[in-house]
Formats: structure tokens, sequence, C-alpha cells
């Protein structure tokens, strides 16, 4: 470890870090260690300094040397990424550096997962080409009807999901070379084409109705709300307003850094396992009630409220520590969700159609008295992404247990772009946190009969 008092820390390209050209002296960072009074120069690149270099701190030669200690990643970055950038302060999120609004006005969840994965925009003959590949491997192998219809009829849809994503790894060995761009996106090309299918297969084996098999003619929503709701009919008729509606909110759940489960993602990836079961774990991760399960406990506690004039209450126990507001609060939002904005726009749209949920009225109420209330501002407590969306998806027919069944399909893009962005980048090793022991020093074996 070069001894960062006289230069630089190089890394693995030799390049000097913190460099700016031209020969100024990077940015450092001056550390003096009161235990040894030993003095350190830190190079600061990127708005971090590397935490190896903080290994070389010591009091000894015999010394680990220091660490960070980060339980949770508060204030830690894992990579480097250009997939998505977040301003949690000024409620900013993009997606390769278009604004999640523009791409929720004129894109689509297709043209978006291109995006994520590319990093450009596709043009007219490369995105005809994207949607063939994906069309083209919404089908299921026979035998996952099989395996579903192993589950109990009241199965949690996302128990089953993360089940089936996983069972896929065993259809595609070839999923396994990873380090073949091919092979790739060819499991890109499948795992984008099966997840509505599959959740579309929990849901009608939940109801215990016949699967319906992909229409390569519909567009990607489309075809997912036939697989739901298509009886006896021959054709399912689409209504373009719910199709585009859950178009729009698959592109606000398309990706998100680094979240929860796209860590898993990647720790899982870094291990060099096959995408299906990293995603598997992904998707776990994502069901979790304070992730990607919050868009059903949002529901869930809504209808426990019951009416507006019950919200007071409701805030009351929140305030002291018994409850929390399921939908509010973000580890880098403090401030409104972008994505939430453009969810209640939608919802408007949606409700024309089938209705107005009475549970809006309360959301709303929820989130006007917590905007003026002293507990939420001091927080920076704002409504997320799982504030609304789980209004709009009953409001369309959805039951609660599917929403984050929902929210998996649209985040299958982002989880899987930053993925292989991780399986291309030379900084990147098998992930392998460290810790810090207060458990017992070395003690001996002391026999049954022996103990107290
Ligand atoms: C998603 O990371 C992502 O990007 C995730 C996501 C994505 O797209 O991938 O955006 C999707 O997961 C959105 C979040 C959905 N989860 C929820 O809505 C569950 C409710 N929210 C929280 O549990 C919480 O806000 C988190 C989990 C979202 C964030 O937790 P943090 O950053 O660890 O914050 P914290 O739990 O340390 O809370 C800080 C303070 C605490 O109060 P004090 O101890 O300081 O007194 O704020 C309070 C918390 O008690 N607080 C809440 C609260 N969220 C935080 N109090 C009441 N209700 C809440 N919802």
């Amino acid at each position: 470890m070069p001894d960062l008092t006289t230069m630089p820390a190089e890394s693995k390209t030799g390049q000097q870090q913190g460099t700016m050209g031209g020969g100024e002296t990077p940015e450092r960072l001056l550390v003096t260690d009161t235990r040894t009074g030993k003095e350190y120069q830190l190079p600061i690149s990127d708005g971090t300094i590397k935490s190896m270099d903080l290994r070389q701190i010591k009091v000894s030669d015999q010394d680990f040397g220091l660490m960070g200690y980060d339980p949770a990643f508060m204030n830690t970055a894992s990579c480097r990424s250009k997939v998505t950038f977040i301003d949690g302060d000024k409620g900013i999120l993009r997606y390769r550096g278009y604004p999640i609004d523009q791409l929720a006005e004129s894109s689509s969840y297709l043209e978006v997962a291109y995006l994520l994965m590319h990093g450009e925009l596709p043009s007219s003959a490369a995105m005809k080409e994207w949607e063939r590949n994906i069309t083209f491997h919404t089908m299921l192998h026979e035998n996952i009807k099989k395996f579903m219809d192993s589950f109990n009829y009241d199965a949690h849809p996302m128990g089953m999901l993360v089940s089936t994503v996983g069972a896929l790894s065993t259809f595609y060995p070839d999923a396994r070379d990873v380090h073949n761009a091919e092979a790739r996106m060819l499991q890109i090309f499948r795992l984008i084409g099966k997840m509505p299918t599959i959740a579309a297969y929990c849901y009608r084996h939940r109801r215990g109705l016949p699967y319906v098999y992909p229409e390569n003619d519909l567009s990607y929503t489309g075809n997912f709300l036939s697989m739901i709701y298509k009886m006896a009919e021959p054709k399912y008729q689409i209504d373009p307003v719910l199709e585009r509606a859950l178009d729009v909110l698959f592109i606000l759940h398309a990706d998100h850094e680094q979240n929860c489960s796209t860590n898993v993602m990647r720790s899982i990836g870094s291990s060099f396992a096959d995408p299906f079961v990293a995603m598997a774990g992904a998707a776990a991760a994502l069901y979790g009630p304070l992730h990607g399960g919050a868009n059903e406990e949002v529901l869930l506690m809504l209808n426990e409220i019951g009416s507006k004039d019950k919200v007071g209450e409701f805030i009351k126990h929140v305030k002291n520590g018994e409850r929390r507001l399921m939908g509010f609060g973000h580890r880098v939002y403090k401030n409104y969700d972008p994505r939430a904005k453009i969810i209640k726009q939608t919802a408007d749209q949606v409700f024309e159609l089938t209705g107005r949920n009475k549970l809006l009225d309360i959301a709303l109420e929820l989130e006007h008295i917590a905007l003026e209330d002293e507990y939420f501002v001091k927080r920076r407590l704002y409504p997320n992404v799982d504030f609304y969306s789980g209004i709009i998806y009953q409001a369309m027919g959805f039951p609660t247990d599917a929403f984050t069944v929902l929210f998996a399909i649209a985040r299958t893009s982002g989880w899987l772009a930053q993925w292989q962005e991780m399986l291309m980048d030379a900084d990147q090793k098998i992930a392998r946190p460290r810790q810090v022991y207060l458990g017992y020093d070395e003690r001996y074996y002391v026999p049954r009969d022996k103990r107290p």
C-alpha cells in the first residue's frame, strides 16, 4: 500500500486519482491520527475517499489498519454507475440523464428498459429488434405450470414469483456464462419477457383460473392485462387508458440506483451466479415491507384507518412511535419523491375510467396533515413512490398482494442494467464486507457434563 503522505494513490489504471489534468495538486483529505501523531493525505475523487486508503492508518505494523463502519451503507458508495441519478434534496430522478417526468410523458416501458440497458434511446430499427426479442421470450416452459400448481391456492404471489424466477435458472444453464455478452443479453430478453407471464400465472393460480398464454401482437402492458383478465372471450378487449397508465407506472418503477434490492442483485451477481438466481434474491429483498412491499402495506394501512376523520388518531400513533406511516419517508429523497407526483396525476386518468377510489381521500388527508406536522417536517418525510401506487393498482382491479409483483416486473430492467454494469466494471470484485468483532476472545471447549 503506497504511503499517501507523499503521493496520490494510483487506481488500477495507473492514473493518478483526483488530478485535475494540467498537473494541479489533486484534492486531498488531510487526517491526523492522534494515537500516533502521524499525518496522512487521502486523495478525494468523485466526492469520495477510497476506504482502502484508510487501511494504512495504523498504530503498529501488526495493526490491521482503519476501516469505515457504516451499517446499512448509509454513507457508502458501493460502485460507480451511469444508469440512474437521484438528487434527494431536489427531488430529481433521471435515467441515463433523461428526467423521469419526460420519460413518463413521452416514452414507453420497453423503450426505457432499452435506455437503461444500453445507455441511449433506441433508433426505430433498434427498438423494433428489442421489442421482437423480448416478445419472442414471453412464453414459459410448460413445466413451470406444474411447479406453480404445487403452491397453495392462497400462496402470496411474491413468494411464488421469487421461487419461480429462481427455478428458471434450472431451465437455462447457459445463463451461467455471465462473461459472454450474447448469453447475458439472451437472459435479459428472457427475464424482461417472462416476468409479466410469471406474474399473470401467479394471479390466475390464486383464482383457480386457467393460465392465459401471451399474445405476441399485443403491447407489453396490453399482453400483461390480457394474461391477467382474459376469460372465455376470443380476444381480451384492452382499455387503452389502463394500458398506458400501467406503462407509465412501470416506467416510474424501472430503476432507482443502489436501493436495497439492487444492492442484492449486484451482490449475488458479484459471485458470478446466474441472473435468474440473482434476480430471485433481488425480488426477495423487494418483498420486504420497508422496500417494495410498502405499496401493499399502504393499502392495508388505509383500509385500517377506514375514513378521513380517523386520520388524526392514526397520525398520533405514528408520532408516538407505535406505527409507521407506510409510503412515507425515503433514505435518499428528503423532498417529495418525483415519482409520487406523477403517480398522483396518473391516478386522476385511471379514476375517470374506474371511478374514484375512496381510499384516495384518506391518503390525501394523511398527506395534507403529515406535510404540515412538525414530526414529519423535522424528519423530512414525504410521500414516496409506494404511497399512491397501490391506490391506482387497486382501482385497476389488482389484488393488494399483487402490488409488489407489479413493482418487480418493472424493476426487472433496472436490476439487469445494474447487474450488467457491475460485471463490466473493472473496479468490482466479489462483494464481501468486513465487520467489527465484539464477540468472545479465544476460549476452550467444555464437555457437556462439565458445564454449569
Ligand atoms: C422504496 O431505496 C430506494 O430507492 C427504495 C425505492 C426504490 O424505488 O427502490 O424508492 C422503493 O422502497 C420506497 C420506500 C418504501 N418504504 C416505506 O414506505 C416504508 C415506510 N418508510 C420507512 O420505513 C423509511 O422511511 C424508509 C425505510 C423508507 C427509510 O428509512 P431510513 O432512511 O432508514 O430512515 P429511518 O428509518 O432511520 O427513519 C429516520 C427517522 C426515524 O425517526 P427517529 O428515530 O429519528 O425519531 O424518521 C422516522 C424514523 O422513525 N421515520 C418514520 C417513517 N420513516 C422514517 N416515521 C414514521 N413513518 C415513516 N414512514
